[in-house]
């Protein structure tokens, strides 16, 4: 099998599902991936050498190299996680989410129009996208595939509307699309502007804690090899032109994961908890902050046997302990010597 996967260097689930090379020798794997600020090659370092992983560095948004890359490497699935993703950022500078999620996916899409040409047995194009579309809940009911998309944020509006793409192009074209929903995924390498990796690198140093207006938000935590093995499962079992909404059925508080974090940071730095949660810090709120996400997850569970293996309490101990573990990961990610790294192998990018 051919996979072409997108993003691979910066989306938590998609550096994750790469390492699948090791296990699937006879399959060949293409990371193509912007480098922009969130992407990190030094995440695949485990992968980088194997024989069936190819990296290309393409941007979404140049059609012209979307095209040929994809003509090129002739994938079977191809796995779309590329995206901006933090809200954010999507409030500072909207357009760029329009340019990478909209323009991006819709390209990606058109290539693989072309390149399989309606020859489409054993062909499939995943696209991986967030509950965010459905809006947002109150203190009951959950998100499933049947809601209408209520997107609150340029982020989430311009996640709906590739999703929207992704279907057009299945009713229009019959291109052969399956799309996944997922709640707030979190673990190792995810870059650390999400709020479990920016409290642990803050909680570990001494920093502030900045918690949104007071903390009582509410987001379903999905750990990331949970993520990757729901998306695995759509990929082979999953019915074409169908949504799977993917979550992690972990609710917590936004203060009630920050005051995790400072008990797994006490515990395995030897700190007193209670100068780790002085650092938590009130701040003022995002704006149009959605207040609750949840997952309700019957259809995956009935219909391709997939539920979360891992414990919020589990995943989140392992993830603090992945970063007091890789201080040099985190450097790399926000220092401007990762940035000198790209110019120099690849070439300036527009993002970075
Ligand atoms: P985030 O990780 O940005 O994901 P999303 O906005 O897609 O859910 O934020 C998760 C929650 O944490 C969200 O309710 C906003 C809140 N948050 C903070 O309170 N402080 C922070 O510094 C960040 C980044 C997020």
């Amino acid at each position: 099998m051919r996979i072409l996967v997108t993003g691979g260097c910066g989306f938590i689930g998609a550096n994750f599902l790469l390492k699948k090379v090791q296990q699937f020798s006879d399959s060949q794997f293409l990371n193509l991936d912007a480098l922009t600020y969130a992407g990190n090659p030094l995440s695949l370092r485990d992968i980088e050498s194997a024989p069936n992983y190819q990296f290309a560095h393409v941007d979404l948004a140049d059609y012209e190299s979307v095209r040929q890359i994809v003509s090129e490497f002739k994938p079977d699935v191809i796995v779309h996680f590329a995206a901006e993703t933090h809200v954010d950022r999507s409030l500072k500078s909207p357009l760029s989410f329009l340019r990478s999620n909209v323009d991006g996916t819709t390209h990606l899409l058109e290539a693989a129009r072309e390149c399989w040409d309606g020859n489409y047995a054993g062909k499939v194009f995943m696209h991986v996208s967030t509950d965010e579309v459905y809006g947002e809940l109150g203190h009951t009911g959950k998100f499933h595939e049947e809601l209408p998309y209520r997107p609150s944020s340029p982020y989430s509006a311009s996640k709906a509307a590739s999703d929207h793409m992704v279907n057009a192009w299945f009713k229009s074209f019959g291109l052969p699309t399956k799309i996944t929903n997922c709640s707030n995924n979190y673990g190792p390498l995810q870059f650390p502007e999400k709020l479990i990796p920016l409290m642990i690198r803050n909680a570990s140093t001494g920093k502030p804690l900045p918690v949104y207006g007071d903390g009582s938000n509410v987001r379903d935590w999905l750990y990331v090899g949970d993520h990757v093995e729901a998306i695995w499962q759509v990929m082979e079992k999953g019915k074409l032109g169908e949504t799977y909404c993917i979550g992690g059925e972990s609710e917590r508080t936004n203060l009630d994961v920050v005051k995790a974090i400072c008990r797994s940071v006490s515990e395995l730095m030897n700190q007193p908890m209670e100068s780790l949660e002085r650092l938590i810090t009130f701040v003022t709120d995002r704006p149009g902050h959605d207040f609750r996400y949840a997952i309700d997850t019957s259809k995956i569970k009935s219909e391709l046997g997939w539920q979360p293996t891992v414990t919020f309490e589990e995943g989140l101990h392992q993830t603090v302990k992945w970063y007091l573990e890789n201080p040099g990961w985190i450097d790399s990610v926000t220092s401007g010597e990762y940035l000198r790294w790209v110019e120099e192998h690849y070439g300036a990018t527009e993002h970075a």
